[in-house]
């Protein structure tokens, strides 16, 4: 028996029934764009959230997490299931049940749940989402609701917007949901059409660099920086035919440089616009097995992250540069949201150990606290596993 069944035994004093899980993302390139229409390119991780669970009579869902031992095991009846900072993580979970209900799904029986994630808390590689698509893919499996994988995407993204209250776009979610081993997906996150590039970085591999620098998103300045687009959208809408941001070319944006001239629309647009535009080439790049240039891509989104949308700050700055550095190393950036979390780079096999050693001391050197390092395995998306 594994150490989670037998956790799951001594909680619930039961065997479990089922078992899921849930990747973790991170983002290849393709950042701070997809609330404003443009492509990105994200994959699952091997890093995620396990749930195992049994039915119940009752009308209740038991939450407990292996990782927030100290919040212990917390009740909630399917009946009553508005937002309530006091049940904590678990309104994640229980967001899902809530838009379920309200779109009309009844459940009859409730669950006991054991949620127990390897994504390190606040690191920016989504554990909260990998938790809300678990949850939402258990619903419709064990109530058999019949809902198609986007929906439930689509119905996660609803969770955070509305009932969590972070503005996010939907790569986390996607990503999460439409996860394949070595595998990126390239999404357009306008019209949803995806595309599964094969992830062949030849003697390379992607190495994720936690700052451990804790991001909140709620209290971050992300939503922020989503309505400064908005805000260079509504204006620039009057000009162009245009549905998204990113549907501006670069020249377009330029032409009407003088409309965006208040604080820093001009600058957060033409991130925005750039990005949308660097991740086309990019994905052309790692499709012809191009990696030198797709590092050099990927450095490029860190600078325009960095100096037109700051969103890096010292802690991941200090990661990305101390990575180039590094002989081995193809490129080098900022994965997620920023402000703190993570960041990632891709380095030689053979230079992986040196390249830790290295980024490592020179981290703690300069900021005072250590970073972790991991060397990311690209898997599969959310599923039940037994
Ligand atoms: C967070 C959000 C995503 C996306 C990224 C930045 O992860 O949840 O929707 O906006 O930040 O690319």
């Amino acid at each position: 028996m594994s150490s989670l069944q037998m956790r799951f035994e001594d909680i619930y004093n039961l065997e479990y029934e089922r078992e899921y899980f849930s990747p973790g993302r991170i983002n290849l390139i393709g950042e701070h764009i997809d609330y404003s229409g443009g492509l990105v390119l994200p994959c699952a991780i091997t890093l995620g959230t396990s749930v195992l669970l049994s039915e119940r009579e009752d009308s209740k869902l038991v939450f407990y997490s292996d990782n927030m031992q100290d919040v212990g095991v917390i009740e909630i009846d399917l009946n009553d299931l508005e937002y309530n900072k006091d049940h904590n993580w678990t309104n994640y979970p229980k967001g899902v049940f809530a838009l379920l209900k309200e779109q009309g799904h009844k459940f009859d029986k409730g669950l006991n749940l054991l949620y127990y994630g390897t994504i390190p808390y606040a690191s920016g590689l989504s554990s909260s989402a990998s938790i809300l698509m678990a949850t939402a893919v258990i619903a419709n499996d064990v109530y058999e609701l019949n809902i198609d994988r986007l929906d439930l995407v689509k119905l996660t993204k609803d969770v955070e917007n509305n009932y969590i209250g972070v503005n996010t776009g939907i790569m986390d979610q996607f990503s999460i949901g439409f996860g394949k081993e070595e595998a990126a997906i390239l999404l357009n996150t306008d019209t949803l059409d995806y595309e599964y590039i094969p992830l062949d970085l030849k003697d390379n591999s992607i190495v994720i660099m936690n700052t451990n620098k804790k991001r909140g998103l709620a209290d971050s300045a992300y939503n922020d920086r989503r309505q400064t687009c908005d805000q260079a959208f509504d204006i620039l809408k009057e000009e162009y035919d245009i549905e998204y941001l990113c549907d501006l070319s670069l020249d377009q944006l330029e032409a009407k440089k003088d409309l965006l001239s208040e604080g820093k629309l001009y600058d957060r647009a033409y991130h925005a616009v750039s990005e949308n535009e660097r991740t086309k080439l990019a994905a052309e790049v790692l499709k012809a097995g191009n990696i030198e240039e797709f590092g050099m891509l990927m450095n490029e989104s860190h600078y325009s992250l960095r100096d037109k949308y700051e969103v890096t700050g010292l802690e991941l700055d200090t990661l990305q540069t101390a990575a180039l550095s590094i002989d081995g190393c193809l490129g080098a950036r900022v994965t997620g949201a920023g402000f703190g979390g993570c960041a990632i780079a891709i380095v030689n096999n053979a230079k992986i150990d040196e390249f830790i050693e290295a980024v490592g001391t020179d981290y703690l050197d300069k900021i005072g606290y250590a970073a972790d390092f991991y060397v990311a395995s690209v898997g599969p998306g959310t599923a039940r596993v037994k």
